[in-house]
């Protein structure tokens, strides 16, 4: 019988657009009780960067797109998907993102749609995009992570508002017949929805739609209990990480580097200690962006990248948590 060899599904390049505009912790602390002390040693956060007021996720996501494009070989014309993970889309319920997205970028006749899965999205989506594939629907797909989470924040919440910011990154999935040692190598996917509440917007969806009834701010904006997104976010880190070591028989000798989603460098640098990860094999850049949930870690990748810190053929491991509560790993030899 003829042996079939299943495809290498390759992250061919990445690109990335954060928003012009830098809020630092200071200038945060003009308008809410916090101060740079607090979030800096809290969460790592120095600074977060923010949409303006009419530009909107698609906007932050096609940037995203077009940068991936320009680093890569390939031309929009070769791109014949589009999956976009986002918890800010556009309009809610429809249409998805994606279909914006796919417009504004002039791209006809190809599927497009969205992905939800809190701040994993983009790991979500990258097993998404590797199944459509496989399964021969999609050939070169845009994963892209976008979000404006400052769209959702009560700025007036200092238990929230300080953790977050807005921007994109994108990740061109791409279909290699030819015997490569690059590609997604493995993935773990998981949810556990026992903890839904934990990290959620209220109002606005079917189980409370917003009518004529008085809304208030608190109830379309995010709530959180921290304690317990974080010791989830502790634990799931590490074992993701742990497993896909494991069940691949390698340890963090064979790993280059670990991009982990971007929300706390505390919840990091836990994980870490809890696994003896080497400081230098986690990458951070938190500082500079605060979470973006979806789009942080491929905007990671593209500034671990141009730091010439992210090579072809090095082995990496992506891994997240999010609202769900959701978690997921991959690993990937670039
Ligand atoms: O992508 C997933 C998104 N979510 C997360 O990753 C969140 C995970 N959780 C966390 O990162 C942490 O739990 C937080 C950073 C949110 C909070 O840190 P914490 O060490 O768990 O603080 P806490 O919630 O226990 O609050 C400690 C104190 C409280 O004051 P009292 O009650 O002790 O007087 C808060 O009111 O810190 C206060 N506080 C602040 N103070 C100044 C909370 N936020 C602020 C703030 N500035 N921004």
């Amino acid at each position: 019988m003829e042996q079939k060899t299943i495809p290498h599904i390759t992250i061919e390049a990445v690109g990335s657009f954060v928003p012009p505009r830098r809020v630092t912790n200071d200038e945060l602390a003009q308008t809410v009780d916090t101060s740079d002390e607090w979030i800096r040693s809290h969460t790592g956060i120095g600074a977060r960067h923010l949409a303006a007021d009419g530009q909107a996720t698609s906007d932050l996501a096609v940037k995203a797109a077009l940068d991936a494009i320009d680093r890569s070989d390939l031309t929009l014309d070769d791109i014949d998907g589009i999956i976009i993970a986002t918890a800010t889309p556009d309009h809610v319920g429809f249409p998805s993102t994606a279909c914006i997205v796919q417009e504004k970028l002039g791209l006809k006749n190809i599927p497009a749609m969205d992905v939800v899965a809190g701040c994993t999205g983009f790991i979500y989506g990258i097993e998404v995009a590797r199944g459509m594939i496989l399964s021969g629907a999609m050939t070169n797909v845009l994963m892209i992570g976008a979000e404006k989470l400052s769209s959702i924040v009560d700025w007036n919440d200092r238990n929230t508002c300080v953790l977050f910011g807005d921007g994109a990154g994108c990740a061109i999935v791409s279909r290699k017949d030819e015997p490569t040692e690059r590609g997604v190598q493995d993935t773990i996917l998981q949810a556990d929805g026992s903890g839904y509440e934990y990290l959620m917007v209220n109002r606005g969806g079917s189980r409370s739609p917003i009518r004529e009834d008085g809304v208030d701010i608190k109830d379309v904006t995010i709530t959180m209990d921290g304690r317990k997104v974080y010791n989830f976010a502790v634990k799931q880190l590490g074992a993701m990480t742990k497993d896909l070591m494991e069940r691949n028989g390698l340890t963090i000798d064979d790993i280059d580097m670990i991009i982990p989603h971007q929300a706390n460098d505390r919840i990091i640098q836990a994980a870490a200690k809890r696994l003896k990860i080497p400081k230098e094999k986690v990458f951070v850049n938190i500082e500079d962006f605060a979470n973006t949930s979806a789009a942080s870690i491929p905007i990671a990748l593209r500034n671990l990248e141009e730091s010439g810190g992210l090579k072809k053929g090095d082995r990496i491991i992506i891994v997240g948590f999010g609202a769900g509560l959701t978690s997921g790993g991959s690993m990937i030899v670039w």
